[in-house]
This record gives structure tokens, C-alpha cells and sequence, in this order.
């Protein structure tokens, strides 16, 4: 029986171990390349060649949460944001060659202006709109909602599968092993977790951490929809199949496909589908490629960012 805690800081100290080498070398991102020779095919419930279905990002809900009238303000916000990302098979390159050299400092936040603050009441008043659903069958089974953490103010969004037994107990999103994993891959990349927004594609659980059903996602996706409507992040990171599958569209593609692989969520904005953390506590051998594919994100962010 392995131990957690020794794997974690094995997986975080590779993690910190490549910064430092890509560090020495001079360059601030790896260069992309294909996973590498003899990394295990992932396993079907994580990865590629599954096709269980996600539901469309565009198919309806059973009962479209509301968006209160405030989030008018924002929605005027949203729509002078800046034009969506090169297209994804040219983003590799691009990003690359914009972002080197180049130090990430702080993630920008936005400034506290009038819309902002109507974002965050709306995003408030939807938060508690959804800690009372009923829109699908988690809700007899939950223990708490987990809405979202981090800030609203961020540039970049990470959005999970669902809730996990510590999630479901604490609230809050990514507080256990996999978030533990998340913070460090986040640390190493050079984000921190107080800068970035944090959801899942379900904001309840699922009984023993079973896959989402097509009907909770169906349920649940508004919520997501309007979060990142009123958050805005200027590049998404999806993290697993579900998340992938969602926010690209993609609803059959493989995580194989889709890792690593710039996308666009149907609003424009860039989305970078990733490992989920979880699937690298199963598979070590995948640590190489989360971190090949957090450069890109990394690159992205400050390419949107420089490009203003
Ligand atoms: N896994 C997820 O996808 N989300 C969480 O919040 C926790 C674990």
C-alpha cells in the first residue's frame, strides 16, 4: 500500500524539479512534444478512448438556475472582451515563442469597478441559489454544495469533475487529495490558488465518487455556464474527461484527444483541457505530461495577457 503523502511530494517535487532544469536552460516553458516514449495508455474511466458522453454544452437544463437582473451590468462587461485566442493548432508555437523570457508576476486582477462588484453580488446570489437545488438526484445525497473558491476578480479558471468526500463535507473545492495535488501543480507553474477561480462541472457529489450522470450534468452545467459568464477568465483550464467534454463541446472525445490542445469554450474563450489531478495519484507516469501541458497554459495566459 503506498503512502499519500509520500506520493504527493514525489509528484510535486518532479514537478518543482522540471521548473527549476527549464529555469537553468532559460526558458520559461518547456517545448511541446508528444508524451513520451512509453507513457501507459490512460485507463478508460480517466482518458482517452472513452466515449461516455457528456451531454452538449448547449443542451438545456431541466431548470435553468436564474441569473439575477444585476448580472445585466456584467454581461455588458463581457461582451467587450477581448478577441478569443489564435486558433488552437498554431497556439503551441505562438505561445511558446511570445511568453519566453518573459517572468509571470502576479495573475492581474480585475479592478473593483461598479460592473465588478455587480458580478460578485450576482455570482453571490447564484451561489446560494444553488446550496438549495433540487435539480437532480445529488441533492438527497449531498452533504454541502460546492459552489466554487478563489477569487472572482482572476484571469484564470480551473474547472473540475465533482465534489469529493472532503469536498462534499467542507464546501469548498479541490480540499483533498486531489486538491492537494492541484495547489502544487498550480505553485509550480507559477499561479497561486488565491488568484484563480476554482469550479466543477457538478457542484454535489456523486455517491461514491461514481462518474457524473449526462442528467446531472444537463442539471448542473447552467450553474457553471453563468459563473464563468460573470467571472470572465481570460483562459479556462478543464480539468479531466468531464470538464474537457463540457467546455470544448466535445462531448465523445477522449482525454487523449483533447489534453494539451487549445480549445475554445462556446463564448471564445481559450480552454486548456489537462489531466485530471486525481489521475495522476493513479498514473506517476503522466506527471511529464500535466506539466508539458500546464506550460502551454501558463504560455497562453501571458500571450492573452501581453496581447492586452
Ligand atoms: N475532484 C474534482 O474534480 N473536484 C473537486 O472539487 C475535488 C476532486
Amino acid at each position: 500500500m503506498s503512502d499519500p503523502k509520500r506520493e504527493l511530494a514525489e509528484i510535486a517535487h518532479d514537478l518543482g524539479e522540471w521548473l527549476r532544469l527549464d529555469q537553468e536552460k532559460g526558458r520559461r516553458g518547456l517545448p511541446v512534444t508528444a508524451p513520451p516514449p512509453g507513457t501507459p495508455a490512460p485507463p478508460a474511466s480517466e482518458a482517452q478512448g472513452s466515449t461516455s458522453a457528456a451531454p452538449s454544452a448547449r443542451g438545456s437544463a431541466t431548470t435553468k438556475p436564474t441569473v439575477p437582473a444585476k448580472a445585466a451590468a456584467s454581461r455588458a462587461k463581457a461582451s467587450s472582451r477581448p478577441a478569443a485566442s489564435a486558433p488552437a493548432a498554431s497556439a503551441k508555437t505562438t505561445a511558446a515563442s511570445a511568453s519566453r523570457g518573459k517572468k509571470l508576476d502576479k495573475i492581474e486582477l480585475e479592478p473593483i469597478t461598479a460592473a465588478y462588484t455587480a458580478s460578485l453580488e450576482s455570482l453571490k446570489v447564484l451561489g446560494e441559489e444553488a446550496s438549495t437545488c433540487k435539480n437532480c438526484g445529488l441533492c438527497e445525497t449531498r452533504n454541502k454544495v460546492v459552489f466554487s473558491s478563489g477569487t472572482a476578480r482572476t484571469k484564470v479558471m480551473f474547472v473540475g469533475e465533482a465534489p469529493g468526500a472532503d469536498e462534499d463535507r467542507q464546501g469548498l473545492p479541490f480540499v483533498g487529495r486531489a486538491g492537494k495535488l492541484l495547489d502544487q501543480i498550480i505553485d509550480a507553474v507559477g499561479f497561486d490558488r488565491e488568484e484563480i477561480y476554482v469550479a466543477n462541472i457538478l457542484k454535489c457529489r456523486p455517491p461514491n465518487n461514481r462518474d457524473p450522470k449526462p442528467e446531472e450534468i444537463e442539471a448542473c452545467t447552467p450553474y457553471l455556464e453563468q459563473q464563468i459568464e460573470l467571472v470572465k477568465p481570460r483562459i479556462i483550464c478543464a480539468l479531466g474527461r468531464f470538464a474537457g467534454q463540457f467546455l470544448t463541446d466535445q462531448p465523445k472525445a477522449s482525454m487523449g484527444s483533447l489534453r494539451g490542445k487549445v480549445a475554445k469554450y462556446k463564448d471564445g474563450t481559450p480552454v486548456l483541457p489537462i489531466y485530471h489531478p486525481a489521475a495522476l495519484l493513479r498514473n506517476p507516469n503522466w506527471k511529464r505530461v500535466v506539466w508539458e501541458d500546464v506550460q502551454i497554459l501558463r504560455q497562453e495566459y501571458l500571450r492573452l495577457r501581453d496581447q492586452g
